[in-house]
């Protein structure tokens, strides 16, 4: 044990809510402090302060030594879009950018969650892997539905299950590291002579990367896909759009779809996006993710709150990286596009040599912009419709005050999300 009092185990948690201290997910970790008062518990608001964070090295490593002196990091957290936050994914990536995975090793991990279970099981299986990547003992998760501590029974589920990770810690159990390492391809796609161009017509393609330069193979993938487009098609670099910062969660927008942001991020989805048919998504897989510029990207499409954004668009995501070996990236992102009503298909840069990635992604362009003629979507699956029951009752249950906008919405469509879903 670290802490001074040899039974006592020190419990770090990073906040992974951008509300800071008074998150609905820290009335938890609160919860817990007050029912094992005799171990030691230090806070760390990674996400809330990601912007010092990034830039103040002595903040940086101050929070460094505090992890290192942790017998249980806790990695607690809401959902953010079936992930974690923006912020607290760059946080993530900072972790490894800046090699300091050794602050993490060997040490006991936990998540921990609030939110109202719509896709908990992707995030949890995504901070899962990364414990694993840092080479932590992974103990597990507990994913609590938001108002659960308002709750007997659950407030003595919480207990039990915090009982668990302190006689873990005490009993230095042995854990099995279940997710393995990634293997990246070793292949730099240089495309070859450019096939065919295919016609788009009238159709309007938006191609959205977030290339800062990092990935020869996404720079090539988003080359290729342009010069084979015969039409207007539109290349956005996430980096050049006018964002401030990740949502704040403050949920302001859930009455008429306002955002406390005055940046670009709202013109841009409504004006470039909105009026396309087709939208290729490229991007580079960041340890078991996307980067979280694409994820700040998914985050701020809250101002629309639980109602389409995009609906019936054809989707294509051009991924540098090994997206086949990341079961929880894959299944986010084809729920995200089923859950809004939208078609998606994917191609990645996991193949064996140049020659194949040329023939997918012709072949990607030419069924996008089929589909899109044909006006083709796929009936929904599991993800889109039990999303849908999920955020139907949520709208009219008790989460009604705050969404009002949705609630206008659900009433206008006949209970539904989507006129197709009814
Ligand atoms: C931008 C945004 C995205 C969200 N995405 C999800 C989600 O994917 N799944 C879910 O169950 N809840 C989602 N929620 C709800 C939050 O996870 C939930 O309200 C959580 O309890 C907030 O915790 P906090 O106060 O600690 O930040 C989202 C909320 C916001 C603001």
């Amino acid at each position: 044990m670290n802490a001074d009092d040899e039974n006592s185990m020190k419990c770090v948690i990073l906040n992974g809510s951008p509300k800071g201290d008074v998150s609905v997910t820290m009335q938890y970790i609160a919860y817990i402090r007050k029912k094992f008062p005799e171990h030691t518990y230090e806070i760390l608001n990674v996400a809330h302060e990601i912007k010092t964070i990034e830039k103040d090295t002595a903040a940086w490593n101050r929070i460094l030594e505090i992890i290192r002196s942790a017998d249980l990091v806790l990695w607690a957290f809401p959902l953010y879009y079936l992930l974690v936050c923006a912020q607290y994914k760059r946080f993530i990536e900072l972790v490894f950018e800046r090699n300091a995975q050794d602050a993490f090793t060997g040490t006991y991990a936990a998540g921990l969650s609030t939110s109202i279970h719509f896709f908990d099981q992707t995030a949890h299986a995504y901070i899962h892997a990364v414990s694993d990547d840092l080479g932590m003992n992974y103990l597990g998760f507990y994913s609590a539905e938001m108002g659960d501590l308002l709750k007997e029974e659950e407030r003595t589920r919480l207990e039990k299950f915090t009982r668990f990770l302190i006689t873990a810690v005490e009993d230095t159990i042995p854990v099995q590291r279940e997710i393995p390492p990634l293997v990246r391809s070793s292949l730099v796609y240089a495309p070859g002579l450019p096939g065919k161009p295919v016609s788009f017509g009238t159709k309007k393609v938006v191609i959205l990367t977030d290339d800062d330069g990092s990935s020869p193979s996404l720079a090539a993938m988003t080359d290729r896909l342009t010069r084979t487009i015969s039409g207007s098609a539109e290349l956005i670099n996430l980096h050049d759009v006018n964002i401030r910062g990740g949502c704040l969660g403050c949920c302001q927008c859930g009455y008429d779809n306002t955002c406390v942001y005055t940046d670009g991020y709202i013109e841009f989805f409504k004006t470039r996006l909105v009026p396309a048919d087709i939208i290729i998504l490229a991007g580079l897989v960041h340890d078991r993710y996307l980067s979280s510029a694409w994820k700040q990207f998914f985050d701020r499409s809250f101002f629309k709150g639980h109602t389409p954004g995009l609906e019936g668009k054809q989707l294509g995501f051009a991924i540098a990286g090994p997206l086949s070996q990341i079961a929880c990236l894959k299944e986010a992102l084809v729920a995200w596009a089923d859950n809004g009503g939208c078609h998606a298909q994917l191609v990645t840069d996991e193949v064996p040599d140049s020659a194949k990635l040329d023939a997918l992604l012709d072949t990607l362009t030419l069924r996008l912009v089929r589909d899109a003629e044909a006006g083709y979507i796929p009936p929904r699956t599991f993800y889109a419709v039990g999303s849908h029951k999920i955020f139907r009752d949520s709208i009219y249950g008790g989460m009604r005050m705050a969404f009002q906008a949705d609630y206008r919405y659900y009433q206008e469509h006949g209970c539904s999300i989507s006129r197709r879903l009814t």
